[in-house]
């Protein structure tokens, strides 16, 4: 069983929280505060005793640590996400095959063609040389770039000198060849969004931050972060050409986990490869809970900066392909909950039953509040529907482990969930004999609510 030494509170004011890591390399590329640490992969891997001829499936991949950690340990794995970011994140960091002389070439050019507009904006409107940038009255033309701020963008998340530096160089990134170089110039462009050039903190929600205002020298973040890929690059390109280390196959796929085994037969050449003959061997993963995260909010400025944000429709889309957890992704049209008749679980009814007693007696019509019900019917009825999903994939005698989190979001009416999930996947489900362990405590994320409990589910498919 692995264990975390993060007890207690974890680190979320940044959004890395590489503190998790054992291994930093290549992980830290790009994370994001709901990222969980190679070390559960690892340790899973070792106590299943996950072997070469494996098969390995995330279908909450996220920033991609579970896939990663599978390549590096000569796993095959496969790791499916709904979020352009995570999608691109996952991709980057398990394609070990880039070729580093076109990387080298482009991010040249690249970083010769930004520097001097980058010092004419940071020069723009100072008397003294107190900024960034060292000339001024180059010959820059700044009226190619279209500065306005793009409509999704939450208020004050950037301030105006970068916000017009991430334009430039969006707009460089986008000139660059559609292949697997560039999208390294895209993951190290949204990286530093987050991380080093907007004014937000994640607590583990993100809210602005007053105190990142003003310039930002974003060419050094830039430069650094893509610096950083070149060595992993480098040592891992190394590694493998040695000998020592023989990585696993991997694969990312954009895909809704509620659809996991249709896509992965459909889309997936690993899963369908002689090698796995159609079956997945293991899910390690770690899905959204109930607790009001809103993954699309805490990406914004990635998903904007990949054009996968530019309006409402666009976050719709990717909301609506989420496992309903949090209010703000709960839709009219959603009845995963009536179809599959989630309240005939007495547990889920009970949350139900109690959250409809405060709406009454508290007499609450409006606000998000009165959701809260709804995002229990649909994340249980959504959650159950992606366990068939995985029991169709899963060979006979295949685990699957999830780790999830307690929740009192929700007027601290008590959400065992992954007491309710083993419920589901065994009683609907046919997975047997499901564990539930301790993974952590973490501090909740409404001060009125302490101590909330990580936990590890491990389901098993029946052998034939
Ligand atoms: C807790 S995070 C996973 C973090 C991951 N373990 C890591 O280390 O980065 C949950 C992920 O589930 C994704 N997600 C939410 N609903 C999904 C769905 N229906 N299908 C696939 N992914 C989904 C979110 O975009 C988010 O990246």
């Amino acid at each position: 069983m692995p264990t975390d030494q993060l007890n207690g509170a974890p680190d979320l004011k940044h959004t890395s929280n590489i503190g998790r890591l054992d291994d930093v390399d290549i992980h830290d590329w790009y994370r994001f505060v709901y990222a969980y640490s190679d070390r559960l992969v690892t340790g899973l891997a070792d106590e299943f005793g996950i072997g070469e001829d494996d098969l390995v499936v995330d279908p909450f991949n996220g920033t991609g640590t579970t896939t990663l950690t599978a390549k590096k340990l000569g796993i095959d794995s496969i790791g499916t996400d709904t979020s352009p970011a995570s999608v691109l994140s996952a991709r980057c960091k398990t394609n070990w095959d880039v070729d580093l002389d076109a990387f080298r070439e482009r991010r040249s050019e690249l970083l010769r063609t930004i520097r001097p507009v980058f010092d004419e904006i940071s020069s723009q409107g100072n008397t003294t040389l107190d900024s960034f940038g060292e000339s001024g009255g180059t010959d820059v033309d700044l009226s190619t770039y279209d500065f306005s701020e793009p409509e999704k963008t939450p208020k004050g998340w950037l301030s105006e000198k970068p916000l017009q530096k991430m334009t430039v160089l969006k707009y460089h990134v986008e000139e660059l060849p559609d292949d697997d170089v560039t999208d390294l110039f895209e993951l190290a462009m949204i990286a530093v969004l987050p991380e080093d050039v907007g004014n937000v903190r994640f607590g583990p929600e993100a809210t602005r931050d007053r105190t990142q205002e003003g310039d930002t020298d974003v060419f050094r973040f830039f430069k650094n972060k893509l610096a950083d890929i070149e060595a992993d690059l480098e040592r891992v390109q190394a590694a493998v050409e040695s000998g020592e280390i023989e990585p696993g196959d991997t694969e990312i796929l954009r895909a809704d986990a509620r659809q996991l085994a249709d896509v992965l037969r459909d889309e997936s050449e690993l899963l369908n490869a002689d090698a796995h003959d159609g079956e997945v061997d293991y899910v390690i993963t770690s899905p959204p809970y109930p607790a009001e995260h809103d993954y699309t909010r805490n990406q914004r400025l990635e998903l904007i900066w990949l054009d996968a944000a530019d309006d409402n429709e666009d976050l719709q889309r990717i909301k609506k392909a989420n496992i309903r957890s949090h209010t703000k992704n709960i839709y009219v049209a959603d009845d995963e909950g009536e179809q599959v008749d989630i309240r005939a679980n007495d547990r889920v009814d009970a949350i139900v039953s109690e959250m409809e007693t405060i709406l009454e007696e508290e007499d609450i019509s409006h606000g998000f509040g009165k959701y809260y019900p709804r995002v229990i019917t649909e994340y249980f009825a959504g959650m159950q529907h992606h366990f068939e999903q995985v029991y169709d994939v899963l060979a006979p005698g295949g685990k699957a482990a999830y780790v999830v989190g307690d929740s009192g979001s929700y007027w601290q009416v008590e959400v065992e969930t992954a007491e309710i999930l083993a419920e589901l996947a065994e009683n609907r489900v046919g997975f047997e004999a499901p564990e539930i362990r301790l993974w952590r405590n973490m501090a909740a994320t409404t001060a009125d609510y302490d101590d909330v409990e990580e936990n590890i589910l491990v389901l098993t498919k029946p052998d034939e």
